[in-house]
């Protein structure tokens, strides 16, 4: 294979030290789409294929289209018996089918290597020179494996080739396709620590002190006592260090403890990390490996019929279930939009994710470490029993043991890592053997990392808590079933109970339905869901619910809001072939990354930061006269509205007792103890202004909304305005359609067009309407409610970035610095 030029694929040195360097294969790839005879082969002619950058995900350009998941199934998560037609389920994008990526890459031949994914969408099978190095059918799970043998004799130009398959009906949404996560190369010496071959775990923790203890495996150790060095760092200063000559056995790990003094401790509010450099010297002397794992000191405890406690305060999970696309950026995953994703979460107040249903990337683990978000882990959607007519269910007999402890060795050094979950809404929590696949998992849980309990996401809890399934588990989780909680508190021996997946509240940005109550399953024409957060599917509810449950009880360990953000496919309740819906409308944000109300909710309930929102927007032309709610959210309890000056009264938040005395009387009796409604205002053009009092009464917070006129401009803004020149990194610029006095155009939908100048490309777009069939990657999109999104993504070169978008008449642009 003549195509040393596609050498450059070495993107850079992750760690590179004289004894081990780590290189990611991300450049220079050629894909084809569909099977090719004898593409492993070292000779084979890919000069015709597309070349590409990893991580890839090969549907998300479209084109949409209803027949890509058009299926007739019944689904039995949502209660169906009778198979109908359905569409969207997956995004209506080409995910399935077949893929190979071919690349090479060089490596020093007198060391060992090994090759890591980090996760391969799915069923890979990945060859070396022509040799089959490993076939890993979980698309979700990273997996490694040693091609020291396979590599070509001078260590040069090894062709690597990867074929995956995407069966249809493998998924119950938008899984993304390709290689869309990262491939590594590790080279190391023959005697070295292999992947996640440490496991650090701090058992004793206090003010003055805590425990260090790791479990270091080390290949080929040889028969003589090696010298091994364990240091801890802290912000790069030594802390500690302990050094021992050991004779190892070859699979024994060699357990290290160290004291840390004056321990930084972890928590979502500090989240303070220690680095362990573990060093292996031969009987010789030399350093063979050095090998750094990022680590956390906390405590974490469940305690029965008080709660959860990390580092010993009580504290509720505020959580979010997130699936794992990056909306118009497709499951290619981007640091930078993760990391997006997370500031915007922590913004609300958000303090841990549940990665439903299936193992993240390490991308999110780290940055959920470094940003201070804790983390419930979950491999699976199924396990022997079928959701999807092709879902993992076939592989989980042979694989599920090795899923697991792949999953539990990636990723139990991460501080915020504090629960394992074993599994989303299992079909076989019904019967017998589904008890005995529970404690299967949850006992591979507790053998190979014994610091966490194991939860699971069930949701048919009357089953559950008859047969034994809820009882078995460390902690029981509910997904929805709110009316359960008491009833299963007092009936299972654990003492608490954790909402594993709450809410599912159906809202679309921008948009409200009169009139304003509340609705399970409400479909409307435009296809949308109303922004006054009083609509769920059957088996739902809105936010209210949770939040009551949180105050009132102390042994309810808090919960995973479904979803944090919107995804692909999923689009409830307009998913029985109600196409364009091809994306979901449950996400607190939209798939534009742009807040929707709810937002606000949550960040008045779960954030100590004063804040005030008002809804719905002022612009109403048809609604003249007409009874037109409108609501405040905020971290404050009283509040008054004034429309055009004249005030509609002063309201406090109620008490429990103030609002169940309400109960039969008001519908919306409940939710007046978490937001401020007035809903007999008739609307009028002009002005609302809500003010929210503090406990002096004095006025903390106002805000005003006003009608707006016609569209005079487009108003961008970008919560970044410094990027890294790194050729990844990302911003997210938010174009609204304003008037002359910049007040939002609620209604506009034009057409916009981009064009970026300078060091920086067009990545996407997305307006968060779960029916645009507008393409992500063209620089043009419409708006929806008003706004949408534009993402740019930095060149490796340092300069300004020039972003303009214009409609007709209407333009607008902003510059950013990239460095
Ligand atoms: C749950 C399920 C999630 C999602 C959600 C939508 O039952 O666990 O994956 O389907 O419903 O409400």
């Amino acid at each position: 294979m003549k195509r040393l030029w596609l050498l450059i694929f070495a993107a850079w040195a992750l760690a590179a030290t004289a004894q081990r360097t780590e290189t990611l294969l991300q450049e220079g790839w050629r894909f084809h789409l569909g099977d090719a005879e004898n593409a492993q082969s070292i000779e084979f002619n890919d000069k015709d294929w597309e070349i590409v950058t990893i991580p890839h995900d090969w549907a998300i350009k479209g084109p949409f289209d209803r027949k890509h998941d058009l299926q007739k199934v019944a689904v039995r998560q949502n209660g169906e018996t009778l198979a109908t037609w359905k569409t969207g389920r997956t995004g209506g994008l080409p995910w399935a089918g077949i893929g190979w990526y071919r690349t090479a890459f060089d490596v020093s031949k007198t060391e060992r290597t090994t090759l890591l994914f980090d996760g391969a969408m799915s069923e890979a099978h990945v060859y070396v020179n022509g040799h089959e190095a490993i076939f890993w059918p979980y698309g979700y799970n990273s997996f490694y494996v040693d091609v020291t043998d396979m590599i070509s004799p001078d260590g040069k130009n090894n062709t690597l080739a990867v074929r995956l398959q995407n069966r249809e009906q493998s998924s119950r949404w938008y899984p993304g396709a390709g290689l869309y996560r990262n491939v590594h190369v590790i080279q190391t010496k023959e005697m070295h620590i292999p992947v996640w071959g440490t496991y650090i775990t701090t058992p004793h923790v206090e003010k003055d002190y805590a425990s260090f203890r790791n479990a270091i495996t080390v290949e080929n150790p040889g028969d003589e006592p090696i010298r091994i060095v364990n240091i801890v760092k802290y912000k790069g200063n030594e802390v500690t260090r302990i050094e021992k000559s050991i004779r190892v056995k070859e699979n024994l790990p060699v357990v290290l403890n160290l004291t840390i003094p004056s321990p930084q401790l972890w928590s979502p509010e500090t989240p303070n990390l220690y680095e362990s450099e573990t060093r292996i010297y031969n009987k010789e002397g030399q350093l063979q490996d050095t090998y750094v794992t990022s680590f956390g000191i906390r405590t974490i405890e469940y305690i029965a019929h008080k709660g959860f406690f990390i580092n010993g305060m009580n504290t509720k999970f505020h959580g979010v279930c997130l699936h794992h696309d990056l909306g118009p950026l497709g499951s290619a995953v981007n640091e930078s939009a993760i990391r997006h994703q997370l500031s915007i979460l922590k913004d609300m107040g958000c303090n841990a994710i549940r990665t439903s249903h299936n193992m993240p990337t390490p991308e999110l683990v780290r940055l959920c470490d470094e940003m201070g978000f804790m983390m419930m882990v979950e491999p699976f959607d199924e396990w022997d029993e079928a959701k999807c007519e092709n879902g993992y269910h076939r592989f989980f007999k042979e694989w599920a043991e090795r899923d697991m402890i792949n999953m539990l060795h990636n990723y139990r050094n991460h501080p915020s890592v504090v629960m394992w979950s074993i599994g989303n809404e299992i079909p076989n929590q019904w019967k017998p053997s589904g008890l005995t696949v529970a404690r299967f998992l949850q006992d591979i849980c507790h053998r190979e990392d014994p610091t966490r309990p194991v939860t699971c996401g069930q949701d048919q809890v009357a089953a559950v808590l008859e047969n034994g399934f809820a009882a078995n588990l460390d902690i029981p989780g509910f997904n929805y079933r709110t009316k359960f909680y008491v009833p299963g508190y007092d009936k299972l021996p654990q003492g608490l109970i954790l909402g594993s997946e709450t809410a599912s509240t159906i809202s679309s940005r921008g948009t409200y339905m009169f009139p304003a109550e509340l609705k399970n399953d409400a479909m409307y024409d435009n296809h949308q869901s109303t922004g006054y957060d009083l609509e769920a599917c059957w088996w739902s509810n809105v936010p209210d619910i949770d939040f009551a449950l949180e105050d009132d009880y102390e042994w309810e360990i808090g919960q995973f809001v479904w979803t944090g953000f919107d995804y692909l496919g999923e689009p409830s309740p307009y998913d029985t072939d109600a196409w364009p819906s091809h994306s979901s409308v449950f996400g607190i944000v939209d798939l534009a990354s742009l807040p929707k109300d709810r937002f606000y909710l949550y960040q008045s309930k779960w954030s100590s930061k004063p804040m005030l929102h008002v809804l719905p927007h002022w612009t109403w032309p048809d609604r003249k006269g007409e009874v037109t709610p409108i609501m405040a959210y905020s971290t404050y309890d009283e509040a008054e509205l004034f429309v055009n000056g004249v005030s509609q009264g002063r309201l406090r938040k109620l008490s429990k007792t103030e609002a169940e005395s309400l109960r039969g009387k008001d519908s919306l009796w409940l939710q007046r103890r978490y937001r401020f409604i007035w809903n007999q205002v008739k609307y009028e053009p002009g002005e609302i202004t809500v003010k929210a009092y503090d406990k002096n009464g004095s006025v903390a917070l106002t805000k005003t909304i006003s009608t707006a006129g016609k569209p005079h401009h487009l108003q961008l803004t970008c919560d970044r305005t410094s990027l890294s020149a790194n050729g990844q990194d990302l911003a997210y610029i938010t174009i609204s359609i304003v008037d002359k006095n910049g007040n939002l155009c609620p209604h506009s939908t034009n057409l916009v067009r981009f064009s970026v100048n300078g060091e920086g490309t067009f990545r996407a777009a997305a307006n968060g309407d779960p029916t645009n069939l507008d393409l992500f990657h063209l620089p043009q999109h419409h708006a929806y409610a008003g706004q949408l999104t534009a993402i740019v993504q930095t060149t490796k070169k340092s300069g300004s970035i020039v972003f303009s978008a214009k409609a007709g008449g209407l333009k607008g642009s902003i510059t950013l610095k990239s460095e």
